[in-house]
């Protein structure tokens, strides 16, 4: 095998790696990988036999099969194992080869890694890619972040091998930095979010509506069939059918009500609330899984606390309607959360990050894409100085018409204690948007009165402090 012949390299060739590897080959390029474990390897060498890659099994023969300057996408698990991945190639490395982070790492980490390589004249690219196994392989959604020049030697064999819509590739530049794994963090928000919206529907249509797996499939099939037609009411219609191998039973009712999560959510709202942007559809839904968690300690709750006396089903007839109109209003309001986040994020850490290439690179492959991101594209295309999606000319209308029925369901929910904390914050976050006075008055009053915070006052500037305390010891 001649020396520098392949074009890319690929470390770690898990699922995703040997996928995405693949993906490649098939687009045209030539591959080289490199992993540690001995099966992944063989696994490789043997799906790719006559294909223009080859896994290798130390990382000298790896480096020295790759055309310069070298490009090395690595997919591993997020954290220290990528440090441990960069120590061991570094030194193998010369200025201007390009090291590409293709995992869901943390974005301070992929800063810390620019800056740590930058030393070395070695670029780093911190890149989302989303669409599970199928995507990695048949086209996934790409958001790669870093240097803007750096990212012309990647460009190519990304587009290539990204999923199209209209033939546009689901890949662009999302600014400097640690941008492209911002930007997959608030993806990863976005998917919480509306995966726990279509968890509230279903609990609603199943206990309210008292529909089975059969009914709801149907229902979720003709959901996917209106304006809010996107992966996951794709796959959630699936799932209602999906039989059980070791019961008579449909899966889904077999699988334990309790869901794990591997962080992505939550660093999302924990930067929102850094940056101090209201993301309250991804924090309840964090929290809704950390809830589901605690199992035993709801079934002892179950048993102790009462719900409301009036928990009658009330006819599907009517919900199913008002229950995709509250799924429209939630999506519309959750997508409007995560781009006002990367909106400041970009401002903060200086991205330049432009969302309507964001919506644009969402519309396909990834998991939240979804038909209505060709439309908020448009409308931060159309309007570039929009401060938040819920007041766009595209979609004010939609939630003035959509927020009648998120009421009605919000109401049927909380009558029958049917907990639906998204559908409640997204309401709560488009009322509190939406008022032109909130009583924060009083809360700055408050603060004012037991820590002399100061506050400012509505008829002229500047900070003012009250002795509250004088008030109550007269009053008392
Ligand atoms: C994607 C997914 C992917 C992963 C999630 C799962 O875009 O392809 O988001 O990144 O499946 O990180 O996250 P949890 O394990 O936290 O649910």
């Amino acid at each position: 095998m001649a020396d520098q012949q392949y074009e890319y390299g690929m470390i770690g060739l898990g699922t995703m790696g040997r996928n995405l590897l693949l993906n490649m080959v098939d687009r045209g390029f030539s591959v080289a990988g490199y992993d540690k474990d001995p099966n992944t390897l063989e696994l490789l060498n043997k799906e790719g036999a006559g294909k223009n890659l080859h896994a290798f099994a130390t990382l000298e023969q790896f480096i020295q099969s790759l055309k310069q300057p070298r490009v090395i996408i690595i997919l591993v698990p997020a954290g220290r194992i990528v440090d441990a991945v960069i120590e061991e190639v570094k030194p193998f490395l010369n200025s201007n080869d390009l090291l590409v982070d293709c995992g869901n790492s943390h974005f301070t980490d992929t800063n810390r890694r620019i800056n740590h390589l930058n030393d070395q004249g070695i670029h780093f690219m911190g890149t989302g890619v989303s669409g599970g196994e199928a995507g990695a392989r048949f086209g996934p959604s790409i958001m790669p972040g870093g240097n803007a020049e750096a990212y012309q030697m990647v460009k190519p064999v990304f587009e290539a091998i990204a999923a199209k819509t209209n033939g546009v590739p689901c890949v662009a530049y999302m600014g400097k930095g640690s941008a492209g794994h911002y930007v997959k963090m608030v993806h990863n928000g976005i998917e919480y979010a509306i995966m726990q919206a279509i968890a509230e529907s279903y609990q609603m249509l199943k206990q309210l509506g008292g529909l089975n797996n059969t009914e709801l499939q149907v229902i979720f099939e003709s959901y996917n069939q209106s304006a809010i037609r996107c992966y996951l009411l794709e796959i959630t219609s699936a799932i209602f059918s999906e039989p059980d191998d070791l019961t008579e039973n449909r899966l889904l009712d077999m699988i334990l009500d309790s869901a794990r999560q591997k962080g992505t959510g939550a660093w999302s709202s924990q930067d929102a609330m850094n940056l101090m942007v209201p993301t309250p559809a991804i924090d309840a839904s964090v929290v809704q899984r950390e809830i589901s968690g605690l199992k035993n300690e709801r079934i002892f709750a179950s048993n102790v606390l009462n719900g409301p006396d009036n928990d009658a089903l009330l006819g599907h007839d009517g919900l199913v309607p008002v229950i995709e109109d509250t799924l429209h209003f939630c999506m519309i309001c959750i997508y409007a959360q995560g781009l006002a986040l990367i909106k400041a994020a970009s401002q903060q850490y200086q991205y330049d990050t432009d969302p309507v290439q964001v919506a644009s690179v969402w519309r396909d492959g990834c998991i939240i894409r979804a038909d209505m991101l060709e439309d908020i594209r448009k409308a931060f295309q159309q309007e570039p100085a929009l401060q938040n999606l819920v007041v766009s000319e595209l979609f004010a209308g939609r939630l003035n018409k959509l927020q009648k029925h998120t009421r009605s369901a919000i109401i049927s929910a909380v009558s029958a204690g049917i907990p639906v904390p998204v559908m409640m914050s997204n309401l709560a976050y488009y009322d509190s948007y939406r008022s032109a006075w909130l009583p924060a008055n009083l809360l700055q009053a408050q603060r004012d009165f037991f820590g002399a915070h100061t506050y400012e006052r509505i008829d002229r500037t500047g900070s003012f402090h009250t002795n509250w305390q004088a008030l109550t010891d007269n009053n008392g």
